[in-house]
């Protein structure tokens, strides 16, 4: 009897640890026999002791095992070993816990980062400081994945930014897509044009549309966002989405005007003049403050949603028109894209732009040219096709089904067919496995907030969804069943909500008549 129950109390200690879940999925994660158990004190190995991750480390240990951690550069003195290894890929790590000791290799501080954090995965809920032993051996699908939040229709303080900066460090997101400028509200500090921010920051009428981001601000979250191997790629959307900024400057539209946006309105025609030679001068002096702020490679120029009446009457767009031999506004809009690419290209970044700037196929663009997919509603594949015909490096963010601004059921300016649950997201989402192409270099979600989603009404928004969508982003293998992964969310679904994340539903079924999105 004795030995029946000490069976039984083995199965249910190797079943409880072997059950420990890692999101998104390792690529390769075996579980062993035996268990490490983390010391009360954790002498932690490194070969860089200014390396990012380790502050992250000792914050792990604090809060999940309560134990306190050193760190030094001999090898044989470590509990946690870290080895450099410069034959692994980028970001990839393998992490090895046997019963004395745990060794991470990676070829940098990405994939060391990354391994901590499904560390810090595994001792969730296990006070203990158990480990099951195992391999890890991890990678990512995506070379860039990120998360767009819409700082522009909505201001959120620094500290909300930080609070989804968290979040992905641990859905092992690196790319921070800071859309900052648009119709409702310029929220970047560009010291030559004051009136920007000063004007520019207070165009809307909701409590949380007024504000900006100090350029002090900026570098306090592009600090932050790197201890989480983050890239903050910044939007300054152009020649539309322009309406507060030109509130600011009237002078840089067609005619002078700024007449603002319309109840409801979610873009106008009163957009950037690309006839006036000043306005190229003014939008290349922003463009000079945003390269000396972000370090990030790519800096996103928008280009979306620019709609082409003042362009078709204006004296100035129509002479640039005559001038340069164009066919019309559209084609107007491709030698704009066009310049800016090349005046990007000239401070050695790439110049990134959602998919119109391919609307007219034939027009050469410059080689620093990426396109971000996203018109699938309107356009299906037809501008990732083109994008990789054309040889354009491509990030696929299609609008089904990476935009989590749709809530599960119509609300405001969402009706049924701009809706979508977590099983879609997770199914058929047209963005995902694009990755056999190198060009594509990544996979996108955002967050717009449109129709005034608040601080507040985030979280219900992304979680659980972003799970399908980090998963997709990160997990290079064969996705499982989408019942079998939904029941790995709920299993870290605890921790999210300790930290302080607020879940909203997640399937169409699960959303209690009455819910509010707000
Ligand atoms: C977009 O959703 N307008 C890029
Ligand atoms: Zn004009």
């Amino acid at each position: 009897m004795k030995r029946i129950k000490l069976l039984f109390v083995l199965f249910c200690t190797v079943h409880a640890l072997s059950a420990q879940t890692i999101l998104p999925t390792p690529e390769v994660f075996i579980v062993n026999k035996g268990e490490y158990r983390m010391p009360g004190h954790v002498k932690v190995s490194v070969n860089d002791t200014q390396s990012y991750f380790l502050p992250f480390m000792k914050e792990v240990l604090k809060a999940q095992v309560g134990s306190s951690m050193s760190v030094s550069k001999n090898p044989d003195k470590g509990d946690i070993v870290f080895i450099l290894d410069k034959s692994k890929a980028d970001e990839a790590y393998e992490l090895t816990i046997n019963p004395k000791k745990i060794e991470i290799r990676a070829s940098g501080e990405g994939g060391f980062f990354y391994a901590v954090q499904s560390i810090n995965q595994l001792l969730i809920g296990n006070s203990s400081g158990k480990l099951p032993c195992a391999v890890i051996k991890d990678a990512p699908r995506y070379k860039l994945r990120s998360f767009l939040l819409d700082s522009g229709r909505q201001y959120q303080k620094v500290s909300t930014i930080k609070k989804y900066l968290d979040m992905m460090a641990m859905l092992k997101m690196n790319t921070f897509h800071w859309h900052l400028t648009e119709g409702l509200g310029w929220r970047l500090e560009i010291k030559k044009y004051p009136e920007l921010t000063r004007k520019g920051a207070f165009v809307g009428t909701d409590a949380e549309q007024q504000g900006f981001y100090t350029q002090k601000d900026v570098k306090e979250i592009i600090r932050y966002a790197s201890a989480r191997n983050i890239t903050v790629m910044p939007e300054i959307d152009m020649p539309g989405h322009a309406e507060a900024a030109l509130a600011a400057y009237p002078q840089f539209s067609c005619f002078g005007q700024s007449p603002g946006l319309k109840k409801g309105q979610a873009f106008s025609e009163n957009i950037f003049c690309a006839g006036k030679p000043q306005t190229m001068t003014f939008l290349k002096d922003v463009l000079n403050e945003v390269c000396e702020l972000f370090p990030s490679n790519y800096i996103h120029v928008g280009g979306d949603e620019a709609p082409k009446g003042n362009w078709n009457r204006c004296p100035d767009c129509q002479a640039l028109i005559k001038r340069k031999n164009l066919k019309n506004s559209e084609q107007l809009q491709a030698y704009f894209s066009a310049d800016i690419a090349g005046y990007l290209k000239s401070k050695g970044k790439k110049a990134v732009f959602w998919d119109e700037v391919l609307n007219e196929e034939d027009y050469e663009l410059p080689d620093n040219v990426v396109v971000h997919w996203w018109g699938y509603r309107a356009r299906k594949e037809k501008p990732l096709f083109t994008a990789i015909k054309k040889g354009y490096e491509v990030i696929c963010g299609t609008n089904y089904y990476t935009y989590l601004n749709f809530p599960l059921t119509p609300w405001k300016g969402y009706q049924e067919n701009r809706t979508v649950d977590i099983r879609q997201i997770y199914e058929q989402n047209p963005s995902m496995n694009r990755d056999s192409n190198s060009l594509v270099i990544g996979m996108s979600c955002a967050l717009w907030t449109d129709d005034n989603v608040r601080e507040s009404m985030i979280d219900q928004r992304l979680f659980p969804r972003i799970f399908a969508l980090a998963e997709q982003m990160w997990y290079r293998g064969q996705l499982i069943s989408f019942e079998d992964y939904y029941k790995k969310i709920q299993q870290v679904r605890p921790y999210f909500e300790k930290l302080g994340y607020e879940y909203g539903p997640g399937l169409r079924s699960e959303v209690p008549a009455n819910y509010s999105w707000e």
